[in-house]
């Protein structure tokens, strides 16, 4: 069953093309209207995940320098969870920066509020950099790592 149906997913990086419908998974997922604070990095990757031509989840990444490229958000619809779709995001994150010369990949996430991507990233190679107390969330900032190649 999974298998049948992680063959259908396309990931592409065309979010732009797809905004509208990724505001409406962002808002549902994390009751808010902003995305990321600003667009206009350079360079930015912008990955969605369509499964049944519909929208599955969206992940955005930028540089954070010239070594370091960081994956600032993403969500999968709950209508595919528990498919793959977040791992395939993240694969073709690792890998498109990786084919931009980036070194590694890294990525906040909040154990409490949002398990499912600590789980993901120590599944997949992916160690505590940091972690910090953030007052705003009421949850530890873990800031996972992973050399990409
Ligand atoms: C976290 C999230 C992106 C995972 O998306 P997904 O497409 O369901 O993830 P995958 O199917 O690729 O999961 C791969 C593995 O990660 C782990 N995992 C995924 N979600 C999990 C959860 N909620 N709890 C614990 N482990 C989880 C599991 O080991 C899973 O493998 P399995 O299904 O074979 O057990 C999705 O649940 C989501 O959008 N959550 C809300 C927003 C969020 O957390 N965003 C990230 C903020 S840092």
């Amino acid at each position: 069953m999974q298998s049948q149906i992680t063959k259908d997913i396309t990931i592409d990086d065309d979010g732009l093309a797809h905004l509208e419908e990724v505001l409406k998974l962002n808002l549902l997922v994390f009751g808010e209207d902003r995305l990321i604070n600003r667009m206009d990095h350079q360079p930015i990757l912008f990955l969605t995940a369509h499964c049944e031509r519909q929208l599955a989840g969206f992940k955005i990444g930028y540089s954070l320098n010239r070594d370091i490229f960081y994956s600032a958000k993403g969500a999968t619809s709950p209508l595919f969870r528990r498919r793959g779709i977040a791992t395939r995001l993240l694969f073709a994150m690792m890998s498109k920066a990786a084919a931009m010369g980036f070194k590694e990949l890294q990525y906040d996430t909040f154990p409490v509020k949002y398990p499912g991507m600590v789980v993901l990233g120590f599944k997949n190679g992916f160690q505590i950099k940091r972690m910090i107390w953030n007052r705003e969330y009421g949850d530890y900032q873990i800031r996972l790592s992973r050399i990409i190649k």
